[in-house]
């Protein structure tokens, strides 16, 4: 009997993602990704959490946060806020940031397999595709146990990524171009190249990013490349079932209540809304 290949072993998967240069330059990642709506995609994420939790979140974690927009934006609506991402520059960023918006994001350094928060949430958040950094099922399911574990019974984990259309067209990679201006500094964005790979047996893609920044009369280029999972819905289901501490109770096509995930128009991304039991599954022969 053959298993598909799983890199667990000696190598964390943490040391298996990369875009560490991007990640490292967390105000230009910033500004990069800043074509989103934060506040709008908050309304969903309260709208999508309170319909499963009864009752609007009081708190919450940011995993993989980066700049952590999401808490930000959250704390200032007067949720107990904390943030969570494996790279300094990005917590060192996001914290500065929330200081500057004068609200209180508690932003930890760790890495989203393995952490414990004093007390729990009832909200966890992995966005923006940061899930695909979970390279084997092992890390998928480390990730998803910690966060049960750090979640409030009836709490929820909304993750949000690609939606699955583009990994079954994989004879056209993914490769995407956007260009970002704030405050006098620009950001182009090229996200993929035509070289990048996609191995179906692992469903590994290594994807080049390339950020051009324009900032005070400079140019300079980073260019960085990262492994990728990329995710089905079955499987996700069936990883938050063996991880024994969430169930998948709703999907959407985008940040979006109205984008069903199978509406061939509408449908973008991948966003799953798992939660935890209310009460806690009985113990064999109790
Ligand atoms: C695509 S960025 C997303 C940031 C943020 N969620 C957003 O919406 O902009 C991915 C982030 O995940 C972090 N990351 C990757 N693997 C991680 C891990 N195993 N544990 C914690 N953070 C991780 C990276 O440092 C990076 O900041």
């Amino acid at each position: 009997m053959t298993h598909p290949p799983e890199q667990t072993d000696g190598q964390s998967p943490a040391d298996q993602s990369q875009h560490g240069r991007i990640y490292g330059a967390a105000r230009y990642y910033d500004i990069a990704f800043a074509y989103r709506d934060f506040v709008e995609e908050c309304d969903f994420l309260m709208s999508a959490a309170a319909r499963h939790l009864g009752r609007a979140p009081a708190s919450v974690l940011e995993l993989a946060a980066g700049p952590a927009n999401h808490a930000i934006e959250l704390a200032r609506r007067g949720l107990d806020a904390a943030a969570l991402d494996r790279e300094p520059a990005m917590v060192r960023y996001g914290s500065e940031k929330a200081e500057a918006a004068g609200v209180r994001v508690n932003y930890h350094q760790g890495d989203m397999t393995g952490f414990s928060l004093d007390r729990p949430v009832d909200l966890a958040l992995l966005l923006l595709g940061s899930a695909a950094c979970l390279l084997t099922n092992s890390a998928v399911i480390s990730c998803m146990q910690r966060v049960s574990e750090a979640l409030t019974p009836g709490g929820v984990l909304i993750i949000e990524l690609p939606h699955p259309r583009e990994l079954f067209n994989i004879d056209d990679a993914t490769e995407d171009g956007w260009e970002v201006t704030r405050d006098g500094t620009r950001v182009r964005v090229r996200w993929g190249s035509p070289g990048d790979s996609l191995d179906p047996v692992s469903q590994i893609a290594q994807v080049t990013t390339t950020l051009t920044i324009w900032d005070g009369g400079r140019k300079q280029v980073i260019r960085d490349k990262a492994f990728q999972r990329r995710f089905t819905v079955q499987e996700l289901d069936a990883l938050a079932r063996a991880s024994g501490g969430l169930d998948a109770v709703a999907w959407f096509g985008g940040l979006d209540l109205d984008v069903a995930i199978d509406d061939p128009e509408e449908a973008w991304r991948m966003v799953a809304v798992l939660q935890k039991p209310a009460i806690p599954p009985a113990l064999p022969n109790a």
